[in-house]
């Protein structure tokens, strides 16, 4: 099998703590996978018979966004409200237009096409209620040859009647789809009740037992995301005592797990996250735009919890997370912590790799992982490639880039070292 060399500035964020680059490095690519990762002379010496592509960008890995949602490309940028109401108004009626297959295969190709512009080659994505259209997401996915976690959502109460299942009808299309789509290759199956106010305590019960007697199983719900949100599972979980509480009870707080914004958690449920390994994913865009709150990254970290990153679109204002980053940089700003530039590349790329069950796979340049990476440049004149031009390391560079050029600044995109338009 022929070795392909990739010879360009590479840089990764294998820690929070420093970044990796090379000004002249080369990734070794063979089947897919990254063989070697090092200066260029060395790699170039070691693969005397190889085919080299230069490229004039930064290589960075591919992003890994750690959740976002398949139905609801349509809604993003939808005006006026916060969570409950923006769920009700915009967001459960356009996951109903999924009932057509037609439509959801459209949408399943769209989607994915517009992740790849996006430069995300691996996700977390929430699905729907519909077996028929969480097929047509799962076999794009295989197509397309890409790593990534999604799954039915889980939903028995609160929402239109057309997205309730029962529990049993909910575990019986999941081992559907886990077996057919998730039993080898890179796809990894999530059960995802949506979250609490929208699934009885029976179902929430029943989604631990799924993850129990299906340990390859992921699972990840949304957390604390808004005040008003807090007081409507105070109210149905009368007995709980936190938000928190109503996931470890039905036994959904595990390793395995990961919650979506916990923009309003205690300092005890902060702890009990850290001590299950339980994961967070930040969506700042989405917070900002309905208005949610003001994660604390500083307080997720010091209690010891993996954060990724998430779009959240629909609610996120991008599916870039360049852009994300941007945010996630000011919402950390306006708090005071100074997010240091591999803690920001580290949340885009290896951070939610690890969040979503997929650190062996990608998040980072490493031999055997996969060769999935992005090319980032200025794409015309302007405040960014007039900044671009002057950084100083490769460091400032990609913080460059994430603050003023987002999503612009993707120029290609290459998937288990294939490059697609
Ligand atoms: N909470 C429950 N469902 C959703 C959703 O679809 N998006 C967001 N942002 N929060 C939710
Ligand atoms: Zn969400």
């Amino acid at each position: 099998m022929t070795t392909v060399i990739h010879r360009a500035a590479l840089l990764h964020a294998p820690t929070p703590k420093a970044c990796v680059g090379f000004v002249d490095g080369a990734l070794a690519v063979q089947g897919g996978r990254i063989t070697a990762v090092d200066h260029a002379p060395r790699v170039v010496a070691a693969h005397r018979d190889a085919k080299i592509i230069m490229h004039a960008g930064l290589l960075v890995p591919g992003f890994v966004d750690a959740h976002l949602h398949y139905p609801q490309l349509a809604i993003a940028g939808a005006h006026g409200e916060s969570l409950l109401d923006w769920l009700n108004r915009y967001t459960l009626p356009a996951e109903e237009a999924f009932a057509d297959t037609i439509y959801a295969q459209a949408q399943a190709e769209r989607f994915l096409d517009l992740l790849r512009r996006a430069g995300t080659t691996s996700a977390l994505i929430f699905g729907v209620s519909f077996e028929a259209a969480m097929n047509a997401l799962f076999s794009a996915l295989q197509r397309r040859q890409i790593a990534a976690v999604s799954g039915l959502v889980w939903m028995d109460r609160e929402g239109p009647d057309a997205l309730l299942n029962s529990a049993d009808e909910c575990a019986e299309i999941s081992a559907r789809l886990l077996t057919e789509f998730c039993s080898v290759g890179a796809l990894r199956y999530a059960v995802l009740p949506r979250f609490a106010p929208s699934c009885s305590a029976p179902m929430l019960q029943r989604a631990a037992e799924f993850c129990t007697s299906h340990p390859d199983a992921l699972l990840q719900t949304h957390l604390s995301e808004s005040k008003e949100e807090l007081k409507w599972v105070a109210e149905l979980f009368p007995k709980a005592t936190d938000y928190l509480d109503v996931y470890d009870q039905a036994g959904l707080l595990t390793h395995n797990a990961s919650f979506a914004h916990g923009v309003h958690l205690s300092a005890s449920e902060r702890q009990r996250l850290a001590k299950a390994g339980a994961a967070l994913v930040h969506c700042p865009s989405a917070n900002l735009f309905l208005g949610s709150g003001l994660f604390d990254y500083a307080a997720a970290r010091s209690a010891g919890i993996s954060v990724g990153l998430g779009t959240d679109i629909g609610a996120g204002t991008s599916l870039c997370l360049l852009d994300t980053l941007r945010a996630f940089y000011g919402v950390q700003m306006i708090q005071g912590t100074r997010l240091t530039i591999a803690e920001l590349l580290y949340a885009a790329t290896m951070g939610g790799a690890e969040a979503i069950g997929l650190a062996d796979q990608v998040g980072s340049f490493a031999a055997g992982k996969r060769a999935d990476f992005v090319e980032l440049a200025p794409a015309a004149d302007g405040l960014f490639a007039a900044r671009w031009e002057q950084t100083d390391s490769l460091e400032e560079r990609f913080f460059a880039t994430a603050m003023l050029g987002g999503e612009a600044a993707i120029r290609k995109v290459w998937i288990a070292g294939q490059y697609s338009v």
